[in-house]
């Protein structure tokens, strides 16, 4: 008798984004969860930063990279951006309520349970401390602990740009570390995805009585939770399939992608044209 031949795995398909490298940070923890899943990551390298871009151009152009997700067939979206997330999310969900979309917000939550002094500061970008999202996470959230909204401008981009022993990034760093100390807080969100990329060099600088938060494992469990069907086991031979795509120079992701990731995958381009007035904006 022949046994019926098992129904191939159907592997999820995750589509995320961010203004450039930052995602990666969220990748990263992404594919340790789901090593067998396939991820297409887009960084919008032609446009980037996003952080003091006005709200309606970030929804209009996280609209058009999500579209372009779901036209590769991507199961799921992942904004892999706090700039995206607190500024476009909802907009992205009421344009397409059958996907599913994942956001990635600053932890104001888990910073407040675990600061002891009750100060907790938030570093992200002027977008995303001027959302009416961030906002609401401190009403929601913060209860008594005061919180100091640190704007890092200029920060992301020298993340993009540099390496990490770059002495203008190390500048930059020394001058948050130097607020932060001021500040008193003893827990330190890290409100956008690019941050946890130098979370190293800024710990060193705090020292090891401040706790920094990132959210990128929490966004990872959700994600799993979310896909329409369980990942496949990985085989020795799986290793995710990963697609990278710049809108515009590829240098610092394909160097970031082998850094963070330990992925060789060449980074192809892609064309999208600048949000336009005929955009949902
Ligand atoms: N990685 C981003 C974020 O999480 C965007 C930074 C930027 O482009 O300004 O907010």
């Amino acid at each position: 008798m022949t046994m019926p031949a098992e129904p191939p795995a159907v592997v999820p398909h995750v589509g995320l984004f961010d203004s450039g490298i930052g995602g990666l940070s969220v990748l990263r923890a992404l594919v340790r969860r789901l090593p067998a899943a396939r991820f297409c990551y887009v960084a919008d390298t032609a446009f980037t930063p996003w952080g003091d871009r006005p709200p309606g151009w970030v929804v209009a152009r996280c609209t058009q990279l999500s579209q372009w997700l779901i036209d590769q067939g991507a199961d799921l979206v992942l904004v892999a951006c706090n700039t995206g997330t607190t500024q476009a999310i909802a907009a992205l969900r009421a344009h397409w309520p059958q996907v599913p979309f994942v956001g990635v917000e600053p932890g104001i939550k888990p910073a407040v349970a675990a600061s002891r002094n009750r100060r907790v500061a938030v570093l992200a970008t002027t977008g995303t401390l001027r959302s009416h999202r961030l906002r609401q996470l401190l009403d929601h959230h913060a209860g008594d602990a005061s919180v100091l909204r640190l704007p890092c401008p200029g920060l992301a981009e020298a993340i993009e740009r540099a390496d990490a022993s770059d002495p203008a990034l190390l500048a930059h760093l020394d001058e948050i570390a130097a607020r932060l100390g001021e500040s008193g807080a003893d827990t330190v969100v890290l409100g956008c995805t690019h941050y946890p990329l130098v979370a190293e060099a800024l710990q060193q600088r705090l020292g090891p009585a401040v706790r920094l938060i990132d959210t990128a494992e929490a966004v990872a469990r959700r994600v799993a939770s979310l896909l329409p069907h369980a990942a496949p086991a990985p085989t020795p031979a799986s290793g995710a399939p990963l697609q990278l795509r710049a809108t515009g120079p590829a240098q610092a992701l394909e160097r970031a992608a082998r850094r963070w990731l330990g992925a060789d995958a060449a980074v192809q381009p892609l064309a999208l044209p600048p949000p336009g007035a005929a955009d949902p904006v």
